[in-house]
Formats: C-alpha cells, structure tokens, sequence
C-alpha cells in the first residue's frame, strides 16, 4: 500500500523530520527508508506539510511498523553505537558518515535526546575528551548501572560504561563496615555502589565538577551519609586517612603506579588493593606487582589475587586489573 511520504536527501533528514513532527504530521506507524541518499519520511497528512516541504511529496510503498525502527534499519549496515543515559555515542572518523549514523539514531526509535561522535583521545590529567555534538544540544546525563544512577558530563568528567562489567566484580566483594578509599573516584561508580553494600567511604578525585557529581549521585542514590568526597590531588589526604583503608581502588591506567607509595600510607593492617594497569601483552602484570612490592617493602606480606585482562585497550596493550592483598607483618 503507498502512502504519502516526504522525500529529501539524507543529510537533511533529521531537520525535515524535526518539522514534520513539530507539525504533527510525521507518520509513527510506517517505516522511514533511505534509498540510493534519499530519505522517505512517511506522513500522515499532506495537508499539514509545511509548504517549503510540499513539493518533495511523493507516494511509495512503505512497510508498516511492527517492531522498533533501529538504526540499523534505516542504514542498511549495523552502525557502532554506545549508549550513556540518553546519550548516543558513535566512534566515526569519516564526518559525512558520522552525520548519516546520527540522523539514523534520531530518527530511530533508540531513545537517545544527543549523538556524540569522539573528537579526541581522553586527555590530561582529568582523563576528559572532546566531543562533536552532532545531535542534541547537552552533553549532561543520568546513566544507569546495576541499579544505582550516575549523573554526569561528558565533557567535563570521565566516565565509560564499557566498564560496568569490571566495576561489578569488585564492588561485589566490598562488604558492610569497611573503610574503602577511592583514590581516583570520578563521579562515584565504585564509591556509591560499595557505600550502598555498608562500606564507609571516601572518595577523591583532582577534578571538582566529578566530586560535585559525585555528591549529587551519593545523595540520589541515598548513601549521602556513608560517602566522603574530596576534591584534590589524593596524595595530599593521605596524612588525614593514614591507615584507613581495608579497601583501596585505584583505577588511573596509565600512571596509578606513581601512586603505590600514598597507598601504602593509606592502607590499614589488612587491605585488598584493586590496581588498575595499561601493559603490553607480553607482561600485563609483572610491571604492576613489581611496583606495588617495591612500594610495600618489608612492611606488609604481598599477596596477588587476581590477574585479570579487563579489555583490549590498544594492539598488543591490555587494561589490566590486580587484586592485591596486603597484610602487615
Ligand atoms: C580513569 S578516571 C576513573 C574515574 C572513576 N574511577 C571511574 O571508574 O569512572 C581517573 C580519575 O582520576 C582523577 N585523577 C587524576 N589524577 C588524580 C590525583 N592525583 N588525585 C586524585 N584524582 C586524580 C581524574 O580526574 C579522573 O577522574
């Protein structure tokens, strides 16, 4: 069966999709299609299309909607789409294809209210990229995992949620009246989890818009009262926690191993260390243990855990996890 549709080239089809839905005559039960670069947008009522739009009508046979409309389906390949709370993130260096991927995700059914396309690594000392806002208009979300909400900025914070895995298996092991130290805390995905378990803890991070998020999702998570959020560099509350710790997380791959020796200050007499590390895959972890031990010296039995590859990072490099335990001799 045809129905009437507005045909347009794909790249401006998130815009006249738009101005057909704030007209009130986008047609939500037929598929849009993209053909040879156009865009069929199904509408409802040729009456109500906007006039500048009037002349693309046409008639065309469109299949109707009996699932959700993925990306995918309006694209004709399977594109590679994170998703972060509303947000939609793709990893595309070719900006033509960026455009066509984010005006498929918008006009899909995902629910997604900004597509994101990485514009740098993750740099500095904060760990933050740069983005191109390619739909949408906020960088702002609430992310959920494992039941727990984290509200946070992309652009001003670091956060992945292809970490959600790794960060379960060891907020899992932390238990009610622990002390915990997260040394390297972001928005709070070990710290306010873990507190929810029972354990007590503090959490630091040099960046102030993370600890500001940090104490928004402690209290939207309603484990204000167990969370103590510092913002600054963590080696200068090492004096202040001296000891603390039966829990450390350090998870800054890439230089947490300038950090063994403020560890070691903040562990109490027993403490499991969970160490994040980038290697080759040659040695993943030899590097890790032999900092910690070095750090540790004679003060504290040494005991590894577990060795475990988290991911991929680079060819040949691995982020790596060590559980290590202390144990004062
Ligand atoms: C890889 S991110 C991890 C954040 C969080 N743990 C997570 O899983 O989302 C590392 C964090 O360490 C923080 N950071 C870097 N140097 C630091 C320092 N000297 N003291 C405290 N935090 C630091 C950065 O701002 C960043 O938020």
């Amino acid at each position: 069966m045809t129905v009437p549709c507005v045909a347009v080239d794909r790249e401006r089809g998130e815009t006249v999709r738009e101005r057909l839905a704030d007209a009130g005559v986008l047609d939500g039960d037929h598929r849009i299609e993209v053909v040879d670069g156009t865009i069929y947008l199904p509408v409802t009522k040729p009456s109500g299309v906007p006039p500048a739009l009037a002349g693309s009508l046409v008639e065309r046979d469109a299949e109707e909607r009996d699932r959700p409309q993925t990306p995918a389906d309006i694209l004709g390949y399977d594109p590679s789409l994170e998703r972060l709370g509303d947000i939609v993130i793709i990893d595309e260096d070719d900006n033509a294809r960026a455009r066509e991927i984010a005006d498929a995700v918008m006009a899909s059914d995902l629910p997604c209210a900004t597509v994101l396309n990485r514009a740098s690594p993750i740099e500095g000392d904060l760990r933050v990229r740069q983005w191109d806002v390619l739909a949408g208009n906020s960088t702002e979300t609430v992310h959920r995992e494992y039941g727990h909400e984290f509200a946070l900025d992309v652009a001003e914070v670091y956060f992945s949620p292809r970490l959600a895995t790794e960060r379960h298996r060891v907020i899992t092991q932390a238990g009610a009246n622990e002390s915990v130290v997260d040394m390297f805390a972001g928005v709070g995905p070990y710290a306010i989890p873990m507190a929810a378990r029972g354990a007590t803890v503090v959490a630091c991070d040099l960046n102030a818009a993370a600890i500001e998020y940090l104490r928004e999702n402690a209290e939207r998570n309603g484990v204000g009262d167990r969370v103590t959020a510092i913002a600054g560099d963590v080696r200068e509350i090492s004096d202040e926690y001296a000891g603390s710790a039966d829990r450390l997380v350090m998870n800054l791959p890439h230089s947490a191993g300038e950090f063994f020796d403020t560890a070691v200050t903040l562990a109490s007499e027993e403490c499991l260390i969970h160490y994040y590390d980038i290697q080759h895959e040659d040695d993943p972890f030899g590097p890790g243990v032999r900092s910690i031990r070095s750090a540790v010296g004679d003060a504290y039995d040494v005991v590894v855990e577990t060795e475990r590859v988290v991911r991929s990072y680079a060819p040949h490099e691995y982020n790596v996890c060590l559980d290590v335990r202390l144990s004062k001799r």
